[in-house]
């Protein structure tokens, strides 16, 4: 994801002297060097890899898996600007807890961007914690439109949001494996099925958001009375879909609060 990130911001236009970064081991960082032109610094070969990274930023954000973000901050607290802006894409950790780790005067905003990110198609939940100016929130905002489009929500909202853009990526891929699967078994080559359902979800996302119109508007257009497509729908609707994505993203949302509690 911080990957993801640094490709927006960089074919956003920043330059990439403006940026700095640290990562676990060396490998990454010498890739990341060669790949995007920045400085990165190492923690396996400098303990003091995260403080340096950060010692000028304005703006920091930690991309690290969410178990490390608190251990993370604690080791840069002393390295950050007075000023500086805190952004986390972790999932399940809350700005109060960020808060905590850095001094008072370090604003914390918590990000859920997804991984469309990468070719620049992200959604992104924003929460402002209990400290970032309209200006950082502003900033923040602008920051992630380099990977695509935002949502500003209240913290309170954003494992919800999680559960559906977060993850959704996951769901989303999951129905295509299972779509294939039954395109297969209707007697299309791995390939052809591939094909089939792969452009099908592609051309009706493009259709719905070329239209304007509401998903449901378009459904009706091609479901004529008593066709084909409608008995598949009527499947569809026996097997309750919106109970089954209440559920499923229930369960994500149950899983979130686990995580926030370190389980
Ligand atoms: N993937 C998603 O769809 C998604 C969506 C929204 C939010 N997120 C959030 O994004 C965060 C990262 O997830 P990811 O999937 O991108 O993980 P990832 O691929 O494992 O990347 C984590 C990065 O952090 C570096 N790192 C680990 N420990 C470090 C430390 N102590 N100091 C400095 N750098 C360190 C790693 O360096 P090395 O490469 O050298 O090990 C790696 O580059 C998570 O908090 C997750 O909740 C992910």
């Amino acid at each position: 994801m911080g990957q993801a990130i640094l490709a927006g911001l960089l074919s956003s236009g920043i330059d990439a002297s403006q940026i700095s970064a640290s990562t676990k081991s060396a490998a990454t960082a010498e890739r990341l060097t060669d790949e995007y032109g920045i400085e990165v610094f190492a923690h396996e070969t400098n303990s003091d890899a995260n403080g340096r990274a950060v010692e000028l930023a304005d703006i920091v954000i930690v991309a690290v898996k969410p178990a490390y973000v608190v251990e993370v901050l604690t080791d840069i607290a002393g390295n950050l600007r007075a000023d500086a802006l805190v952004i986390s894409v972790a999932a399940g950790i809350t700005t109060q807890s960020m808060e905590a780790a850095v001094d008072e005067t370090v604003a914390v905003i918590r990000s859920m961007p997804n991984t469309p990110a990468i070719v620049g198609r992200a959604v992104t939940g924003l929460a402002n914690g209990s400290r970032a100016s309209e200006h950082q929130m502003s900033l923040a905002q602008h920051l992630f439109e380099t990977i695509g489009t935002v949502l500003v929500v209240d913290e309170s909202k954003i494992d919800a949001l999680s559960t559906v853009s977060g993850s959704g990526p996951a769901y989303v891929f999951f129905f295509i494996e299972q779509f294939t699967k039954a395109a297969i078994d209707m007697g299309f080559s791995p390939s052809d099925a591939r094909l089939l359902v792969e452009q099908t979800f592609a051309g009706a996302s493009e259709l719905l958001a070329a239209s304007g119109k509401e998903p449901a508007d378009l459904r009706r257009q091609v479901t004529s009375p008593n066709g084909t497509t409608m008995r598949a729908v009527a499947v569809f609707e026996e097997a309750n879909l919106h109970k089954l994505f209440a559920d499923a993203t229930a369960a994500a949302l149950a899983r979130a609060k686990e995580i926030a509690a370190g389980k």
